[in-house]
């Protein structure tokens, strides 16, 4: 039976970002924990919000997800109602449906690298042509619009996929490069994919707009993981305003889940009806923590980066005049200084990079976590 299991070929397989995360380590291996890509996690406890969880009903909810959490989440975007959202379990179960939904084996898709790794794996899995647009420091990890637009094939394009704010490198696209993927997609009857986990963390003045109601072509993903620390509740959404691909986006919910869980949408529609008060000083926290890392950049030769314009973390690389021996920096970093990041292979790039991620230690472990850094790359 095992000999024939190694035989078989099988669709999925485990990404290193996955097997090597902190809490697949364990959280107590790790001091200063630089690695994550959110705001510290919360307790319930912590959201002051006097939930009342004994008094729900543990039934099937809502196919599309609680109406008052769509409300809330169709409240974030222009023109935008609650039968346009469908909640999903975490943003990750949002992007496994839309790459189901709209790939076949073979199917043509343009995909951004580096990536939130499922952006890229899924379509793999699934067997499609995963046509890369490569970001490049020299350009400021931004992304190459005139790239994309070579890239997709009119007609044949089945999916473009672009992820902003950025994970890992914090870069954001400007409203009018949204604008120009949104036209590439419709002239060439694509789907423009928008990860926007990330959306609620900017450090910009620009605010770009929810990218689902710039076009029907686009579907927006989104999630309660990263800007409020709640990965926990397992709470992401996709939104479009194409009333067949919203429909086959829930049939594809459906067939994984049927709905979600009452408690998670529960709390979920509770914190964001609540965002007002609950975001602001998670933002100005982030922007604090992003200022520490900024000096703490500028005070020592070692590391460059592209200052984030959104979200908690960014991609950091060792200076090219830097020689170091980056398996033994790693394996330094949290042997020594019990200090963990995101080693470059998680994102598709040599482990010279890392993603290091600033909302989540605690200031102090943050601090103590960049120190390390400089200390574990002196051979
Ligand atoms: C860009 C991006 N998209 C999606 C996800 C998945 O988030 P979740 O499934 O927790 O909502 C992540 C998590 O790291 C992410 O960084």
């Amino acid at each position: 039976m095992s000999v024939m299991c190694q035989h078989r070929p099988m669709r999925y397989r485990r990404m290193p970002i996955e097997v090597e995360s902190p809490e697949e380590l364990g959280y107590d291996t790790i001091t200063n924990n630089l690695s994550e890509s959110s705001v510290a996690d919360r307790k319930l406890s912590d959201l002051g919000l006097d939930l009342d969880l004994d008094s729900l009903v543990l039934c099937y909810g809502d196919h599309l997800g609680d109406p008052l959490l769509r409300e809330s989440i169709a409240a974030g975007g222009a023109g935008l109602r609650p039968e346009h959202v469908v909640v999903t379990p975490g943003a990750a179960t949002a992007l496994f449906c839309v790459a189901t939904a709209l790939l076949d084996p073979g199917d043509h898709i343009v995909v951004v690298r580096t990536n939130y790794a499922t952006n890229l794996e899924t379509p793999r899995a699934i067997g499609a042509e995963v046509d890369i647009v490569d970001l490049r420091y020299e350009d400021g990890w931004r992304l190459d619009i005139d790239e994309v637009a070579a890239k997709v094939r009119p007609g044949v394009t089945k999916l473009i996929s672009v992820t902003c704010p950025h994970n890992p490198t914090g870069t954001m696209l400007t409203t009018d490069e949204l604008r120009r993927l949104v036209g590439i997609a419709e002239r060439s009857e694509a789907v423009l994919l928008v990860d926007e986990t990330y959306r609620d963390l900017t450090h910009t003045g620009e605010r770009i707009p929810l990218a689902a109601t710039l076009s029907p072509n686009v579907v927006s993903v989104s999630s309660m993981s990263k800007a409020y620390g709640l990965p926990g509740i397992r709470i992401g959404w996709a939104v479009t305003t194409d009333p067949m691909l919203g429909e086959t986006l829930l049939a594809a919910k459906e067939q994984v889940v049927i709905c979600g869980s009452t408690i998670d949408e529960h709390i979920a529609g509770r914190v964001l009806a609540d965002r007002k008060r609950i975001l602001p000083p998670i933002v100005a926290d982030v922007r604090e923590r992003l200022a520490v890392v900024e000096r703490w950049m500028a005070g020592q030769d070692t590391f460059e980066w592209v200052r984030p314009s959104g979200g908690v973390v960014g991609l950091v690389r060792f200076r090219p005049e830097v020689s170091v021996d980056e398996a033994a920096f790693h394996r330094r970093l949290l042997a020594d200084h019990g200090t963990y990041v995101g080693p470059g292979h998680w994102f598709e790039v040599d482990d010279r990079h890392f993603r290091l991620g600033f909302g989540w230690p605690t200031h102090a472990e943050l601090s103590a976590g960049l120190e390390a850094l400089v200390a574990a790359a002196q051979m």
